[in-house]
């Protein structure tokens, strides 16, 4: 039904799974709203997404678009390389409880507590440092550990492990300016991520020669309406930074920097007469403004087959100051952090139609959905909408223009709980299906518990709807109860 390189599932393709979870009993009287996952097609994404990079790159999936256990168990059985991106230590727990191993979860945040940072050294990911003052703090920390790390007093016969394995990066802002979303853009000249390149390069080179253990750079530039451009524009400007840095690094004896991590950002098309960027499009633009950056990845000996194994190098930590101690660094490693393109169009979500009011000029058609799981499009419809599809409701796509327009509202206790305005479709009655598209990320992971209702049913299906699995079932009551005492 759906080629297999298509940038969205097709209307046939939600039809037949539709229709097949209404026959299947998938759909239960109290399943008002679900969402559904097209496993074939997120399958595809992330086998696109590895064979695009260089191999031995690490994609670090972001987890805020997408959080599903589920999910991210099958991401992690596509590829040794699947990784996540986790943006709170709570997300480093997800992953760590997932199975995903230490080396391969990227632990980023603006607000990283002393305690969040002993956290995720003990564990060994990689963190990526905001700012100069985490920098800062990470060296005290390791101190410390370092010094209460006595290998005389391990019985493993191989040597107790280092104090921590993990490596360390910093998140560098490289102003390359705003994207059309400014809530999503986070390079601008000003952002609240990251240390300002033009304002702070001779501090951020400080650091650089100061710190042996930071080896690694990492840039963000935004979520959706950054083009190929402004994206390859940062990465540009801090591989020219990296190469800077190293050549006096080495003159230090400082290991090199061995990790480069582009963050995510790729955009997606949320309609369906808009053609979005390929990554195919994305890493050859790469490749022109940073041309070494692919083969600095691969020209390391251990990367050169297709699962690398990250090549733990124990060097002395401290040893310009004397103290000898352990610290891995691992070979040159690439990490990409894509969420939105990897599980946007991948997912769609159904609302039974509850009632449909007629008002003069407008009518409007009752959800089950609203801002709890759409609050973007509630607060700013401007930059955030989708197409919608309309179904009977034993499935049958239906077609033609209602004379008068549609607002979709949801069922929360607000007015502006409205996910979309003025929408020209088909004529909607009560107990239709009203089917979402593209909404697999930043959805349910902004899931809001105003007004206590409950969690809808997620499924994941196969071959277009044939076989189904329950990723996570609708939230029980007794949920909400413990929830909130
Ligand atoms: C640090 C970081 N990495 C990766 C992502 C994922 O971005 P996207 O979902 O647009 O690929 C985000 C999202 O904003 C982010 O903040």
């Amino acid at each position: 039904m759906r080629p297999k390189t298509a940038s969205a599932l097709s209307i046939g393709n939600i039809q037949q799974t539709l229709k097949n979870a209404i026959a299947g009993s998938l759909i239960r009287r109290e399943d008002t709203a679900l969402i559904f996952y097209d496993l074939d097609f997120l399958q595809i994404r992330i086998r696109k997404l590895i064979s695009s990079f260089p191999p031995g790159s690490l994609h670090a999936l972001a987890i805020k678009a997408n959080p599903l256990i589920r999910i991210m168990d099958f991401a992690r059985n596509i590829h040794p390389r699947i990784g996540v991106e986790a943006a709170s230590p709570g997300e480093v727990n997800l992953a760590l409880k997932t199975g995903y191993l230490p080396g391969n979860i990227v632990y980023d945040s603006p607000v990283k507590t002393r305690d969040d940072l002993e956290f995720a050294l003990k564990a060994g990911v990689h963190i990526n440092a905001d700012n100069l003052a985490e920098l800062n703090r990470i060296d005290m920390l390791i101190r410390e550990m370092v010094r209460g790390y006595d290998p005389l007093s391990s019985d493993d016969a191989q040597g107790m492990p280092p104090p921590f394995q993990g490596t360390i990066g910093i998140r560098i802002n490289p102003q390359v300016g705003l994207g059309t979303i400014h809530e999503s853009s986070v390079a601008g000249t000003y952002s609240k991520f990251g240390v300002p390149i033009k304002y702070q390069r001779d501090s951020l080179a400080e650091a650089f020669l100061k710190y042996d253990w930071l080896t690694g750079i990492h840039l963000h530039v935004g979520s959706q309406g950054c083009n190929i451009q402004m994206l390859v524009n940062g990465i540009g400007i801090l591989y020219d930074f990296m190469k800077e840095i190293d050549e006096k690094r080495l003159h230090k004896g400082f290991r090199p920097i061995s990790i480069f991590d582009i963050g995510g950002g790729l955009p997606v098309s949320y309609r369906q007469d808009e053609e979005p960027p390929s990554m195919e499009a994305y890493v050859a633009a790469i490749n022109l403004r940073a041309p070494g950056l692919f083969e600095w990845q691969v020209s390391s000996p251990k990367i050169k087959d297709n699962i690398p194994k990250p090549e733990i190098k124990r060097t002395s930590y401290l040893k310009h100051s004397g103290q000898p101690a352990d610290i891995s660094t691992r070979t040159p490693t690439l990490i990409t952090e894509f969420g939105r393109w990897i599980y946007t169009n991948a997912g769609w979500t159904v609302s039974r139609v509850e009632y449909v009011k007629r008002d003069p000029g407008i009518h409007t058609a009752m959800l089950h959905v609203g801002a709890d799981l759409f609050l973007r499009e509630c607060l700013n419809p401007k930059d955030w909408s989708h197409e919608y599809i309309v179904f009977d409701s034993n499935g049958n796509l239906k077609t033609g223009v209602n004379e008068k327009p549609y607002n979709l509202a949801g069922p929360l206790c607000f007015s502006g709980d409205i996910i979309a305005r003025k929408v020209i479709l088909p004529t909607i009655e009560e107990s239709d299906y009203l089917v979402i598209r593209e909404s697999g990320s930043y959805t349910f992971s902004m899931w809001s518990r105003y007004n206590s209702r409950q969690t809808p049913r997620i499924v994941g299906y196969f071959n277009d709807g044939e076989k189904f699995e329950i990723l996570k079932d609708r939230e029980a009551m007794n949920n909400l109860f413990d929830f909130w005492q």
